[in-house]
């Protein structure tokens, strides 16, 4: 297993539950700011089924030309087989020209780390039209790890998605925990002009709401979403997220909108430490997905 610089403490965490040899790279950088990798034990990389991971969170940019780097050089040494597990695919919201002379940044992250692996793993994509008809590309979720920790605290809960998008999260841990779900819909009422945030169909009073979603960036949409739902009466909220980038002040906004506690996956090259937020373990999870590429 080959770590890129953000993905040490994920690369260790996986090496430990799975003995799996870490390769460590010899890294630099040159004065002029260019990036230099060189893969030392080239002979572990030779013949072997290597998995590369790197997460694209922070230094996004940075992050993109590791990958690159370090595929390129792995491929160059022959190996049987390459994984490449990107847990955050940096750009992946910009999965369509939104306005008239945009790139489609998604597209070409994704497209072109494509071009140097076998296979690739990513947790939680933004877009799965970015991934659709990728064979070779595995999307993991691990909402039902996260929400069964949830469920050890709610009283009648039910899963809501943020927004009709991301109404496959919502649906893929009710399905596997055998509960009920819903997503948010804005309703404008036509006399006052008031907007408001409610559940499509289901009447959530009293109840105990977990909002998943993918990525808490500056914690506005799930702020909002807690404060509409409370105000309809739910009972309490709680969050499941897999990347939980919390920009800024963005841990207190939740906490100000209402939220109890955010539950969310080692997936960045950050972690935060706030007793607000529990990271759930799911590392046998990945590894079982690791092993069902390799047997293939
Ligand atoms: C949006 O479509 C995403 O799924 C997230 O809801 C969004 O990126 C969260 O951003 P923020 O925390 O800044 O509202």
């Amino acid at each position: 297993m080959i770590p890129g610089r953000n993905a040490y403490r994920l690369a260790e965490k996986l090496s430990l539950t799975t003995n799996t040899p870490i390769i460590h790279i010899q890294r630099k950088l040159f004065p002029d700011g260019e990036h230099y990798i060189r893969i030392p034990e080239t002979e572990k990389v030779k013949g072997s089924t290597v998995i590369v991971i790197e997460t694209m969170y922070p230094r996004q940019n940075d992050a993109f030309i590791e990958i690159l780097m370090l595929l390129d050089a792995v491929r160059r040494l022959n190996p049987m087989k390459i994984i490449i597990v990107v847990p955050y695919l940096a750009y992946s919201r910009q999965d369509k020209v939104f306005l008239e002379g945009e790139p489609i940044t998604g597209k070409i992250v994704l497209e072109t780390i494509l071009k140097y692996t076998d296979h690739m793993l990513v947790y939680d994509i933004h877009s799965l039209k970015l991934i659709e008809g990728k064979t070779n590309v595995k999307n993991l979720l691990f909402f039902d790890l996260m929400v069964s920790k949830i469920l050890e605290k709610t009283r009648n809960p039910v899963i809501l998605a943020p927004d009709k998008g991301a109404l496959h999260r919502a649906k893929f841990v009710a399905e596997k925990l055998g509960l009920e779900y819903d997503y948010l819909v804005k309703h404008r009422d036509r006399i006052t002009g008031e907007v408001t945030m409610e559940p499509k169909t289901l009447d959530i009073k009293d109840r105990d709401v977990v909002i998943v979603d993918d990525i808490i960036s500056t914690g506005g949409t799930i702020a909002k979403a807690t404060r509409r739902v409370l105000e309809s009466g739910a009972r309490r909220v709680y969050v499941a997220a897999t990347h939980a980038l919390l920009i800024n002040n963005a841990i207190d906004k939740l906490k100000k909108a209402g939220v109890e506690k955010l539950y969310t996956i080692d997936s960045l090259g950050i972690r935060h430490k706030d007793s607000s937020i529990e990271y759930v373990d799911y590392y046998g999870r990945l590894w079982e997905t690791v092993l069902e590429i390799v047997g293939r």
